[in-house]
Order: structure tokens, then sequence, then C-alpha cells
């Protein structure tokens, strides 16, 4: 499963590029099957979600080709319309391909995505609005079987503003007959990438990164070249990454107006941020002020991704954080392995209330989740002596190559294969 090995207490100083964002890469991905064509994808990071999705891709068809960080992907021999299981257990965010097969097949069948380690993750937004839209939807022996003789516009208010439910009804809508309007739409920057994409494909999409997203359905869709926009919750784990040793980290490529929460709350703690163009800079001071309390919110808000992050920066702080993780029920899992460490952190429900301690100390830690992992990572290189991390598959589905770019950055940090 691999290992982390790092050797906790330099100082973090230096400058890294920051790769393309993961939870753009996917949906993206997903709206090549739209257009019947070939079509590049450039700043495209190395990350096992990537390969699962390739999977997917291959699974129905496409053929893929990477050339360093640009995927080539041509959909025109697409046929499949199925998502096997395994691949769907490999990646539930799989899910996100429903709406562009059925858009480009008019059905689809895949089975159902489960919960994962964060929580149960269910679909039933998706669901709900892919009905608005035309689609008959049989659910039975673990498949979810969708049909539709032609998808017709809608007008679709989300209960919740649904990340993945906003791609899926965009990514069905738009070459249904009419208009779909989405309120209460999801306001990512993912989004926006996603309305780009689709729009630069010859899709009519208005209001993306809005609350109120309209679709007019289109007949034909176009191949095209598009790049992914930089990673806002790697560039902060990064950040976060000087934070937690007092030095001054440099990113390159970074979107500080996609980082607004969270370059406050590396403020409020004391980091001095400066933005230079397309460069992104932290500067630490020795010891970090704790934050009052850390609620996880939609965008524009702080990001449920980088609560574990932050949660290891508190774990370090002068004073006292509470954290309120409102988006997902399970996503305290590093909490165990950071109390290893000598992190002082009690648990209740979705609260998680950190005392500051002056030092964390190495240990044999386990990653238990993508961000979680990512968490560990900062606080072994916070910690005095030496941490290993297990279950490094989970950080490398989200950070490409971690171990080289901390290493750039001075960590003293190695990946063992055991
Ligand atoms: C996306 O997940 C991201 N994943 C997540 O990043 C991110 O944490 C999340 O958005 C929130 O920002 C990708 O983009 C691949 P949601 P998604 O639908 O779309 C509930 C990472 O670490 N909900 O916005 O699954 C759900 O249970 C990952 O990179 C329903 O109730 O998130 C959750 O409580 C983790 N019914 C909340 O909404 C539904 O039908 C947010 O989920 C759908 C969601």
């Amino acid at each position: 499963m691999g290992k982390l090995i790092i050797n906790g207490g330099s100082r973090l100083e230096g400058e890294i590029k920051v790769q393309g964002a993961k939870n753009a890469v996917l949906p993206i991905l997903a709206a090549t099957v739209l257009n019947g064509e070939k079509n590049v994808i450039t700043n495209c990071p190395h990350l096992s979600d990537v390969e699962k999705t390739i999977d997917v891709l291959e699974s129905l068809g496409c053929t893929v080709c990477r050339q360093g960080n640009a995927l080539i992907v041509d959909s025109s021999n697409a046929s499949g319309h199925t998502i096997a299981e395994e691949l769907m257990r490999q990646m539930r965010s799989s899910i996100i391909f429903l709406g562009a097969i059925i858009a480009r097949f008019g059905k689809a069948v895949v089975s159902m995505p489960g919960g994962c380690e964060i929580g149960n993750r269910p679909i039933d937004l998706h669901l709900k609005a892919l009905e608005q839209l035309g689609i008959h939807i049989e659910e039975e022996h673990g498949y979810i079987y969708c049909t539709a003789d032609k998808l017709a516009g809608a007008d679709i208010h989300l209960d919740f503003p649904s990340v993945g439910a906003t791609e899926n009804i965009m990514l069905a809508s738009c070459m249904a007959d009419g208009t779909t309007t989405i309120t209460n739409a999801a306001r990512e920057p993912e989004i926006i990438d996603l309305g780009a994409f689709l729009t630069h494909m010859g899709a009519d999409v208005r209001g993306a990164g809005t609350d109120v997203i309209r679709i007019e359905g289109v007949k034909k869709l176009y191949g095209i070249e598009h790049e992914i926009i930089p990673d806002r919750i790697v560039a902060a784990t990064y950040l976060a990454a000087g934070a937690a040793t007092g030095g001054t980290v440099s990113l390159r490529g970074a979107n500080a107006g996609h980082m607004e929460a969270m370059l406050s709350a590396f403020r409020e703690m004391g980091c001095d941020i400066a933005c230079e163009k397309s460069r992104l800079i932290l500067a630490a001071p020795k010891k970090l002020k704790h934050l009052h309390t850390v609620r996880t919110l939609p965008y524009p808000g702080f990001p449920t991704d980088i609560q574990s992050p932050f949660m290891t920066l508190a774990s370090i702080a002068g004073g006292t954080t509470v954290f309120v993780e409102t988006i997902f029920e399970n996503r305290y899992k590093h909490v165990e392995e950071l109390t290893r460490m000598g992190a002082d952190i009690k648990v209740d429900g979705r609260v998680a209330i950190v005392r500051g301690v002056d030092r964390l100390s190495g240990a044999n830690v386990v990653a238990k989740d993508l961000r979680g992992g990512a968490a560990l990572t900062l606080a072994a290189l916070a910690a005095d002596g030496t941490t290993e991390i297990e279950n490094t598959c989970y950080i490398d589905r989200g950070y490409e190559c971690i171990e080289r770019e901390l290493a750039a950055l001075g960590a003293d940090i190695k990946r063992t294969d055991i």
C-alpha cells in the first residue's frame, strides 16, 4: 500500500507549480463523451483518480492517450453506455458520467456508487434532477437503469448546492430540447471551468459560478482544446505546509481568486500572504495564532476539503479552535491519528475542539482518506522526529507525487512501496 517516511522539523522554503484541479478534470473528461470528437485537455495532473476516469472513458469506447500533462480524448467511437461495478467501486465520483452518457446515447446503466470513507454520498439530488429532464430511472440489483426518448429542458431547484448534481444536470441538459434553469446551483470554480469547457464545445451555458445557471440545448457539440484551472485545495495544502513549519512557500500558477476563504484563514493565523501576478507567497509566523471557529460551507465558504489540513495547523497554534464540519458526516477520521502524534482534539458529532499544543511528535500513522492523509503529512513535517504514514494510495488520489513537491520545498521525505 506504500508509506511516506518524514523527518520533521525543517522550515519549508521554496517555490513549486500548482497542479491542475482534480475536481475540474473529472467532470470535463466526462464531458468529452458528449461531442463524439477529439479533445485535448491540458494541465491534467497525474493522479490515480484521473487514471480511474480514463478507465471509464476507455470502457465506453473512447481512446485516450497522455502526452505529458495533456490528455487527448477521442470519443468518436464511443458506443458503451454502461459503467461496470468494479469501475464504480474504484471511484464513486464516476457517477458524474451519468448525464453525459444519457445525453449522448439516450440510455445509461451504472452500478450504485455507494458511500466512501467520508460519508454515505447519496445521489438523490442527481436522480431527482435527471428525472425532471425526462429520464426514466429504475434502480434494481444494485444498478441504476436510465432511459430517455428525448431530453427536455426543465426548471430544477437543488435542495442543496451539490457540486456533482449541478455538474450532472449541466452535462445532461446541454443538448436537451429547450432551456434548463438550475437554481441553488453549486458555485465552485470547478463548475465555472466545466461551464467554460461546455461553452467552448458549442453549448449555451450562462451563469456558471452563480447560484442560477441557464442552459439552452443545442444540436451539436465539437471537440476542443482546454486548459484545466489550478487546484485550489492542493495549493492551500502546500501553503499550509509552509505555515506548519514556520517557512515561506511560493506557488506558481495558483489562482488566489479561488481561495479567498482559505487565504483569509491563513492571515487570521498570522501568515503574510502576497499575490504577485500568478505567484502566491505565504510567509509563516514563528507561532500560529488560533482560529476561533472553522465552519465548512459550500463555495465561496470555507471548503470542506481543506478542513483536515487546517486542523493540523490548529493543533500547533496558540489557543483553541472549534471546527464544525457541515458538509460530510464522517470527515474526522484523521483525528485519531493526529492524537497519536500528540494533538489535543475532542470530537462530538460534527464538532471538533482543537487545543493547540507546543509540538507534535513523530509516530506511525495511517491515512484513512485523501485529505486526512494530507493533514497527517503536514503534521509529520511539523513534528519532532520521524513519522511513517501508511496508505499513500489515498493521498495519491489527489496529490501528484506529493513527496517530490514537498522535497522541492526542503522537506526530508521519501516514499517506500512496502
Ligand atoms: C465534490 O463532491 C468534490 N468531489 C468533493 O471533493 C468536495 O468535497 C465536494 O464536492 C464538496 O465541495 C469531486 O468534485 C469529484 P456534493 P460531491 O454533491 O459532488 C450531499 C475531494 O476531497 N448530497 O456537493 O460528491 C452530500 O451527502 C472530494 O476532492 C446529497 O445529499 O459533493 C454532501 O453532504 C471529497 N444528495 C453534500 O451534499 C446528493 O444527491 C455535498 O455533496 C448529492 C449530495
